[in-house]
């Protein structure tokens, strides 16, 4: 028989428990999309949900890390009243907000534009000191196939590490860069002139922000990878050249398809996902299409 050089590894088993053997719910049906993350909540009118209703949405977010609620009718007001409940919106500087509304950026695909929002694999504005626990996105709008969103579970990203690299990592931080997600390519005329959202991204933006490597989550107390190829330029105290082959091998492990979901948009639907353990990636596979989004990001603590 020949031999050969294995090139590639397999995966060990792994799953995140929740999403098996669901918490018992008595206003919602909770109903898990895959063995990592991600749970579609029906029974729920989330407009105007009384506390219970609202109060078992948190327990499945927190158990589920990626909620997607189908067949809401949500203005905008009523999206902004529903974010308020988890925690303050925070504005996101780098596009024209939706007129009237300085919470929501309304995210705009047109069916000529060649580059969309959010493609790239990330958890949200890790270049600010407080980067949003949360974020809820709504579909106003929905290509009749393509424009998935996936999501990849970040406490299991931790969780399956080496324990020496485990070690290794504990207590680092790394630096986390505007310019490195936004000016590179996204600040460019370039992109700015093929993509409809208000991209509005200057270099006079520029900011820098040290966070842990694996942060701790504030509800659950389980360590989540906390680094990504959108913001993440370098471990603190090291140069980029020297930090990008581990970060490199960092980022391709947080996104193992077993960490993994993907999620199907329609109009009317409401993701509402938590930053501090998930990263996600808007598939740009929707060319000739609309896609037009509201989204929320909400405010966080300082990750530790
Ligand atoms: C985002 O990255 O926040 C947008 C995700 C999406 O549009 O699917």
């Amino acid at each position: 028989m020949p031999t050969y050089q294995q090139t590639y590894r397999m995966q060990p088993a792994t799953a995140h428990p929740p999403q098996q053997s669901p918490a018992r719910y008595t206003r919602l049906s909770v109903h898990p999309v895959s063995g990592a993350l991600g749970a579609e909540v029906t029974g729920a009118e989330l407009g105007d949900c009384d506390a219970a209703t609202f109060a078992e949405l948190e327990r499945a977010l927190t158990d589920h890390l990626a909620l997607f609620v189908r067949d809401q009718a949500l203005d905008p007001e009523q999206q902004i009243a529903l974010a308020r409940r988890f925690g303050p919106p925070m504005p996101w500087p780098y596009a024209k907000p939706l007129p009237g509304y300085p919470e929501i950026t309304e995210l705009r695909s047109e069916p000529e534009d060649q580059y969309n929002f959010g493609g790239s694999w990330h958890q949200d504005s890790l270049n600010f000191e407080r980067p949003p626990k949360i974020t809820m996105l709504y579909g106003v709008e929905c290509p009749e196939v393509g424009g998935d969103t996936s999501f990849s579970n970040q406490y299991l990203a931790w969780d399956t590490l080496a324990e020496d690299l485990k070690e290794k990592l504990t207590g680092l931080k790394a630096v986390n860069s505007a310019a490195k997600s936004y000016s590179g390519q996204v600040g460019t005329d370039e992109v700015k002139d093929h993509t409809a959202t208000p991209l509005t991204f200057t270099l006079d933006q520029e900011q820098e922000m040290e966070h842990p490597v694996a942060q701790t989550h504030p509800v659950t107390g389980r360590k989540a990878l906390y680094v990504n190829n959108a913001f993440t330029a370098r471990f603190s105290g090291m140069s980029e050249e020297e930090s990008l082959p581990l970060l490199h091998q960092l980022w391709e492990h947080a996104i193992t398809p077993e960490f993994t979901c993907r999620f199907r948009w329609q109009k009317g639907t409401l993701a509402i996902w938590d930053n501090r353990c998930t990263m996600h990636y808007a598939h740009n596979d929707y060319a000739g299409c609309r896609r037009v989004m509201r989204r929320i990001p909400i405010e966080g603590d300082r990750p530790v």
